[in-house]
């Protein structure tokens, strides 16, 4: 090729590699590509007191009076999927997923969440729910820790006492003795960064708290339990079973607002390095980044917390590197700029983490159920743009991505098809354009459950439940049949069907 024709090329890929926020990309995912369904114990399971199952935070928050959630809802039933697994599994069979997300309930397994007393049907519903997935051709993933702590561990503290990193380890330590021979792909935790801020800083989550010294010990020993039970597994499992560990984390995509001014970059690019940062880059890098420590400092400096900034260097070597890919769950974009005021707002899972900037959403973008949370499927592709720049180009697993809309909604969810086909189109092109390492793809939800304090005000099922029937039936909506499209066909081939052109 003349040296004419190559700086073609370059500029063709170079002006390719902008967002185009428009174009929709008609091409497949690369061969191997994995598609399914996430969810988590608490939301979904019920069967809250039954076999055996020991009581969790969640459990226990939410039958405090007056309840925290909104609707006065709890999951002590949820959508029943303690009994209806198989209903699940036909499910995600049917709609073509190849993996499966779910969490363990801890204390189903360890009903007071040390490892002095195993419950035998705990263990019993995980092999069943494994060995079906897989006798139906779905590969199981295992999320070890979707926030449902057990009580007796909070009543002494809860994550934020360090006691708790070794209850952990042995818990993690069983699941990968029982399970792991049939589990190759384990997330530690399920976004501790929602985690630490919402259970101890905005107290909307269990256990309630609102306690910033908490909190940043909480993400410390979070840390650490992730390290150790990676480097566990590393040593111990891996040998053998051979799979893979992680983290996944919550992260919105936080868009300049006036991407032209500095000041507008800086504060974003300040609070995606806290929001994704404040775990992910001590377990790439070894210690907590510029921006946290800033963060930790001004804590300090009032005297807010007193938990150390610094890992020692024993630990940092433990936690750097510790994992094998990372989960990202990813839902909206915000617009961010620098405010004077010192605010804490409640956006959504962006609330206590909001000091000094002002977030907005542009009054374009389509709205959804929850918050103002809205669709902006071109937010995605920078997320993973972003990390692959600054986090060393890792192995991205979509551990979530999904829409709310209102129970009213039915059947005809079209908002949800769109919303899957938009963030996937963008997915793709962040893969085959950008060359970001996804290789995995699981949406939320399978099924219209419990919503962390939002109780059942919002869905985000592809399957609708009836919550007003006792026996929980499940319909898929529109929605199931355009994810069925995509995962068949592996992504948008040119001679895609017409379901996937709506809007
Ligand atoms: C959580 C899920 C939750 C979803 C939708 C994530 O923050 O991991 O458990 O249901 O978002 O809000």
């Amino acid at each position: 090729m003349s040296s004419f024709y190559k700086l073609i090329a370059l500029v063709t890929l170079v002006s390719k590699s902008t967002c185009d926020e428009d174009a929709f990309l008609y091409d497949v995912f690369p061969s191997g590509f994995q598609w399914g369904f996430s969810s988590s114990s608490y939301q979904i399971e019920g069967a809250w007191k039954e076999d055996g199952k020991g009581i969790h935070i969640w459990d226990t928050f939410v039958h405090r009076i007056p309840s925290p959630i909104p609707d006065k809802s709890n999951a002590d039933i949820g959508c029943d999927s303690y009994h209806k697994y198989d209903h699940d599994v036909s499910l995600l069979k049917y709609i073509g997923a190849g993996v499966y997300r779910f969490s363990l309930s801890w204390t189903r397994i360890l009903p007071m969440g040390r490892i002095d007393y195993i419950n035998p049907a705990g263990i019993q519903y995980y092999n069943n729910l494994i060995n079906l997935l897989l006798a139906n051709g779905i590969e199981p993933i295992i999320t070890l820790h979707h926030w449902d702590l057990p009580q007796p561990l909070q009543d002494l503290g809860g994550w934020p006492n360090e006691e708790v990193i070794q209850n952990f380890i042995d818990f993690a330590n069983l699941a990968f003795h029982t399970f792991g021979d049939r589990v190759k792909k384990w997330v530690t935790f399920n976004e501790p960064n929602v985690m630490c801020m919402h259970g101890y800083i905005t107290g909307t989550h269990a256990p309630g708290h609102k306690n910033i010294n908490q909190a940043v010990n909480c993400i410390r020993n979070v840390i650490k339990s992730h390290a150790r039970v990676y480097r566990l597994y590393d040593r111990v499992f891996r040998p053998y079973q051979g799979g893979k560990v992680g983290m996944s984390l919550f992260s919105y995509w936080l868009e300049p607002k006036d991407p032209k001014n500095p000041a507008h970059q800086k504060v974003a690019e300040y609070w995606m390095q806290i929001m994704w940062g404040i775990f992910a880059f001590p377990i790439v890098f070894g210690d907590y980044n510029e921006e946290t420590k800033q963060l930790l400092g001004k804590f300090k400096k009032f005297k807010l917390t007193s938990s150390p900034i610094e890992f020692t260097l024993e630990e940092s070597v433990e936690i750097k590197g510790s994992y094998d890919f990372w989960g990202l769950n990813h839902y909206s974009t915000f617009l961010v700029e620098p405010s004077k005021v010192i605010t804490s707002i409640v956006h959504g899972d962006l609330t206590g983490l909001v000091l000094g900037i002002k977030i907005s959403t542009d009054p374009n973008w389509p709205e959804s159920a929850k918050y103002d949370l809205t669709i902006v499927p071109w937010g995605f592709r920078k997320m993973l743009n972003w990390i692959r720049e600054g986090y060393g180009s890792p192995e991205i697993y979509i551990t979530e991505n999904g829409y709310p809309d209102s129970p009213q909604t039915g059947l005809e969810d079209v908002a949800r098809v769109k919303f899957h086909r938009d963030y996937i189109n963008q997915m793709l092109k962040a893969v085959k354009i950008d060359g970001v390492r996804v290789t995995m793809y699981t949406a939320w939800g399978l099924l219209d459950c419990f919503e962390w304090y939002f109780g059942y005000t919002v869905n985000f099922g592809v399957v609708y439940v009836n919550h007003s029937d006792p026996e929980r039936p499940r319909t898929p909506k529109l929605s199931s049949s355009c994810l069925q499209q995509i995962f068949a066909e592996n992504g948008f081939p040119q001679t895609s069907f017409p379901l996937l052109k709506i809007g």
